[in-house]
């Protein structure tokens, strides 16, 4: 298998002046790519299939906060798998390496990556998709993560900086805030989380919700209404 191979032909990241990084926004279809992974050769969009996935970027192996995170998505996986969420870490080093890392995530978190990490190392994904960022780190990839969806729509983008490693309970419940505004016309307030009202987007008129909130709601002001999470 050849290193990562993209769609869109974009310079290596090390011929550094000159690059142009797409500009990734939401809404955009997440750039197809094939690559090496450890679990064999990777075509993103077929191997997210039907569902939904997230793509997250570590800066390189053997480093202790990715350590960490890939520790704890690897013990997320029934909470992603109950969410038809695949998992797709990506760090510049070269399979075997992420190979010999996994035994120490096993040993240090309890848990070894059970989902596919992406070899980058000319950087192809990681210029593909905006991780690298030149004035922060020359050669390492930030700490990204994009959240797909079944249409392969970019659906959410975080960009953290190296020394911090991710919340990805947090991401888990904005992908439970989009799986639930997908499905019903709500958005869910601050810091909601699954079982917590939600509020009837403005759009729906108060005869509208009389039908689709059967349960009723409190109206604070007429363009925020509060009504039960949606079954
Ligand atoms: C880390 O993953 O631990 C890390 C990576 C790059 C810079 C600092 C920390």
């Amino acid at each position: 298998m050849p290193s990562a191979h993209t769609s869109h032909c974009l310079p290596d990241a090390h011929a550094r002046k000159g690059v142009h990084q797409l500009t990734l926004r939401l809404g955009d279809t997440a750039p197809d790519f094939t690559a090496d992974s450890t679990t064999g050769p990777i075509a993103f969009h077929e191997y997210l299939g039907d569902g939904w996935g997230i793509l997250f970027s570590h800066p390189r192996d053997f480093t202790p906060v990715c350590t960490t995170e890939l520790g704890y998505v690897a013990r997320l996986k029934p909470e992603f798998d109950k969410r038809h969420v695949k998992a797709v870490g990506l760090s510049i080093d070269p399979v075997e390496s992420h190979k010999g890392w996994a035994k120490d995530i096993q040993e240090t978190q309890g848990h070894a990556p059970n989902f596919p990490i992406v070899a980058d190392p000319d950087r192809k994904v990681a210029n593909l998709y905006g991780m690298m960022h030149p004035a922060h780190d020359e050669v390492f990839t930030v700490r990204t993560v994009f959240v797909v969806d079944p249409k392969k729509k970019i659906r959410l983008m975080i960009t953290y900086p190296q020394t911090t490693g991710r919340n990805f309970d947090e991401i888990l419940r904005v992908i439970d805030s989009l799986q639930l505004t997908d499905a019903h016309r709500v958005a869910t307030p601050v810091n909601w989380k699954q079982g917590e009202d939600v509020i009837i987007v403005p759009a729906v008129t108060d005869e509208e919700a009389k039908a689709k909130f059967p349960g009723g709601w409190k109206t604070l002001k007429p363009y925020l209404r509060l009504t039960p999470q949606p079954k």
